[in-house]
């Protein structure tokens, strides 16, 4: 297919139909997880305009096993605003997400108790955890400059994108 993206208006749920069918296109037949992971978050970017959104990775802890988790979260392919790097089991929204293996919304980044603040305009935010076989692989992150942008339609047509990663 061509790769440009037809990007909707209308209401949330009228953009989301519109782009995960073609988000499930731009996957087909394409086995690389980079490649694929960096047109999601092109994609969401695109028809969203979100801060930031993008991917974390669980890989292998930078430091000695013996000083904690032997996994950490590696940044993955992401559109917006640089971003911290590594991220701890349990710390933050997205080793929060990781941790408890569900999707969270947080309404007012704020309110959260160790939320990573990787850019001081992000308000709230929304992490989806990828999960295979009963393990965490990784998590889709998505902030706002808005306080209060992100709801379960989110949740719902998210993990939809997340469902469609070949792990
Ligand atoms: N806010 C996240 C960190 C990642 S950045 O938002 C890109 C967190 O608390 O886990």
């Amino acid at each position: 297919m061509a790769e440009d993206l037809l990007i909707s208006k209308g209401t949330k749920e009228e953009q989301y139909e519109s782009l995960v069918p073609q988000i499930k296109v731009l996957l087909e037949g394409e086995p690389d997880l980079i490649a694929n992971l960096a047109n999601i978050a092109g994609a969401l970017k695109e028809q969203f305009n979100w801060l930031w959104v993008g991917f974390y990775l669980v890989k292998p802890s930078f430091a000695k096993a013996s000083e904690g988790e032997d996994d950490e979260l590696v940044l993955g392919p992401f559109q917006g605003p640089v971003a911290c790097t590594r991220i701890r089991k349990g710390r933050g929204v997205c080793g929060a997400s990781w941790a408890r293996a569900e999707t969270l919304i947080v309404p007012d980044v704020e309110k959260f108790p160790g939320h990573i603040a990787c850019s001081s305009l992000s308000r709230s935010e929304i992490v989806i955890p990828i999960i295979r076989n009963n393990k965490v692989l990784g998590v889709l992150d998505v902030d706002s400059i808005d306080l209060n942008h992100f709801d379960i339609l989110d949740q719902k047509y998210l993990e939809q994108v997340v469902d469609l990663i070949n792990f």
